[in-house]
């Protein structure tokens, strides 16, 4: 038997009731444009009891939900009246092309404005440099107001609504956007909505005994709750501090706070937190930001008991911001920051949650195989792990400015016959550079003495081996490094979902250990891979005798080459097995079109039988559309060390 529910009845009758009274308080604003006022009910109409009933989840048993709902539909009315009119253009397009994102056209890029241009005056001037890469998507790394000193890289945030004024202002950062926009490149931004600074006016309020306020945050005046909660909670940043609550002074009270002492986590369960946060939301969408990455999605909701990571109701905020955003700013995506645990990272793709994603597995497990020269666990994990749901993909990246941590699933690894534990332990020893024979160039980073875990930091070509060659001035050792390199491209570019490039890495950027000399940064490792440093020749791309010349212009080609092919667009993937322990292959299909991919990740030549392509679907004479050469039928392949063919099989 089919259960009743109740729930779209009540829905349909709050919003009636509501719907006039807003109405009546906008009436003179909605007058002005009817037409467009019509479209927005539609939608609103359409997502209203998806919402009701999120709300209704979270807020549900408490006395004053009507109010809540009112003050919601208030805030949604708000912020679409106030959004410019290019965007709600931009909004009615996407909404005839929902899946844009998910074209082989769609290329990434993400920076810190201040390490890349100092601000974001100057960014403007390197919009060209963006389009020479191909990238139509930019991500900035968070630049809002923050405190001075340590701010846990801009995830301490003092104020949604203003820009530090380091990097500039929200006039400059709309204006910024709008420029990209017309260049084809959607903006994305960090929304950090799991804590604020404590120097957030919120925090500040709290500070002052404002019990409004207080409960925005979770705080308590004595050790009886911490003490039961932090049973349960593991510590983010182990190497700076223990525990996950901070006493306040000011309050006398102790504050709950995930991260760093000064990132204050926001209490949901408080729905005044929820519509507060989701106007700071529709601000920056409205600034023109197409894309917001939700920073440390899997810890927004608390559980005494749990590790208060992935609970249900992180997925119900995420869906009525979702469902919120569908009637407000169509056009806006979600990307979900979940470094977690891969049953639990999948858990956040849905196109009525994250469309997008972080693909943290495929990154571990791309590093996991350069190391250990064989693709089983890379292989294993990707047949099982890799679909999303429709109208979702992944964001592939390399590096980002995070650490690296090994988050494959342990049974997966014993599956294929390795001991995650021991795997782990090697990992880490091999990209630290403490395992004989290593070329990686990685750092520590968060060593938890309790647990023996460490995870890793490093540029891409550090880690990739480019650094060490260098030292040793060994050019065998640096054409190696540069293949290596090439591989995991190939792989991020051809496999499906969206290439994330960290900007500094098309040109080789290696470690920068300047950092060390500075007391605001030498607790924390990310900032080896967070560097100043610039390429020279960036804005004078004739200076094509460089590694870093090279390196951009491999990456550039292999972007145009994407770009080309319909094959690599989201969908359509499929892991072959290539009965060669260092060969990992893949074919992507769309329509006509097939591409068999094959990646050597062995530093020797690697052959793939005749037969066994044969039944991959090579059946003629075939052409590596990375070289253009021809690999005729019936003969085997030979893949040179850390090769890449994409093989034409249409
Ligand atoms: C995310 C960010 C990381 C930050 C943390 C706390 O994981 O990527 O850099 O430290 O959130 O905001």
């Amino acid at each position: 038997m089919v259960e009743y529910d109740w729930r779209p009845e009540p829905a349909r009758k709050s919003l009636n009731r509501i719907l006039p009274e807003v109405e009546k308080m906008f009436a003179a604003e909605l007058q002005k444009a009817p037409h467009e006022w019509h479209k927005f009910k539609i939608r609103l109409h359409r997502e209203w009891e998806r919402l009701f009933i999120y709300l209704h989840q979270l807020y549900g048993w408490q006395y004053d939900f009507f109010y809540t709902l009112q003050r919601i539909l208030h805030s949604l009315v708000q912020y679409w009246l106030e959004r410019p009119v290019e965007l709600k253009l931009l909004d009615e397009k996407r909404e005839t092309d929902p899946h844009w994102f998910l074209s082989e056209k769609v290329v990434g890029g993400v920076l810190y404005v201040d390490l890349f241009s100092d601000n974001l005056a100057k960014l403007d001037d390197h919009i060209s440099y963006f389009k020479k890469l191909g990238l139509t998507y930019l991500h900035l790394m968070p630049l809002f107001a923050v405190p001075k000193g340590d701010n846990d890289g801009g995830y301490a945030v003092s104020d949604y609504r203003a820009i530090n004024p380091d990097i500039g202002t929200m006039e400059e950062l709309s204006k910024l956007a709008a420029a990209l926009r017309d260049e084809g490149i959607s903006l994305v931004l960090d929304f950090v909505f799991n804590h604020t600074s404590d120097e957030h006016i919120w925090a500040q309020k709290a500070k002052s005994g404002d019990p409004d306020f207080m409960a925005y945050y979770y705080t308590y005046p004595d050790r009886e709750l911490p003490d039961q909660f932090q049973k349960y909670l593991r510590d983010i940043f182990p190497t700076v501090r223990k525990g996950s609550f901070t006493w306040c002074e000011e309050m006398k009270r102790w504050v709950l706070t995930t991260f760093n002492s000064f990132q204050w986590d926001l209490n949901y369960s408080n729905p005044e937190v929820f519509r507060a946060m989701a106007e700071e939301m529709f601000f920056l969408a409205n600034q023109g930001i197409e894309v917001l990455r939700l920073d440390a999605v899997a810890f927004i909701w608390k559980r005494l008991g749990t590790n208060c990571e992935n609970q249900p109701e992180a997925h119900t905020i995420i869906r009525a911001f979702n469902a919120m955003t569908k009637i407000v700013a169509p056009c806006l995506l979600f990307k979900s920051e979940a470094i977690v645990h891969p049953d639990e990272v999948i858990q956040y793709i849905h196109r009525d949650e994250c469309q997008l994603s972080y693909n943290p597995l495929l990154m571990a497990l791309l590093w996991e195989a350069l190391a250990t020269r064989e693709v089983k666990l890379l292989e294993y994990s990707m047949r099982n792990r890799y679909p999303t749901p429709a109208g979702c993909t992944w964001v592939n990246f390399i590096r980002c400015h995070d650490d690296i941590g090994w988050t494959f699933d342990d049974q997966d690894a014993r599956n294929v016959g390795i001991d995650p534990v021991a795997h782990r332990k090697f990992l880490n020893k091999f990209y630290t550079g403490d395992y004989p024979g290593s070329y990686a160039k990685g750092v520590p980073f968060q060593f938890n003495a309790d647990t023996g875990d460490v995870r890793i930091s490093g540029t891409f070509s550090s880690l990739a081996g480019l650094e060490d060659a260098i030292e040793k001035q060994d050019n065998e050792l640096i054409e190696q490094a540069v293949r290596r390199v090439n591989l995991l491209r190939s792989i991020q570019v051809s496999i499906g979902g969206i290439p994330l490039l960290y900007i500094g890495d098309e040109w080789g950027m290696l470690n920068d250990y300047t950092y060390l000399t500075d007391p605001g940064k030498v607790n924390d490792s990310r900032w080896v891979h967070r560097s100043r440093k610039r390429w020279n020749a960036r804005e004078d791309l004739t200076d094509q005798d460089t590694l870093e010349w090279r390196f951009f212009h491999e990456m550039v080609e292999l972007f145009n080459l994407r770009k080309k092919l319909p094959a690599l667009q989201n969908g359509g993937m499929e892991i072959i097995h290539t009965e060669n322990p260092h060969l990992f292959g893949y074919n992507r299909a769309f329509k006509d079109q097939k591409i068999l991919i094959i990646n050597n990740f062995s530093e020797k030549p690697q052959k793939m039988d005749a037969l066994h392509l044969n039944a991959c679907g090579v059946k003629r004479d075939v052409v590596n559309l990375i070289n253009n050469e021809i690999l005729s039928s019936g003969s085997d392949l030979v893949l040179n060390g850390h090769q890449s063919v994409w093989l034409d099989i249409s």
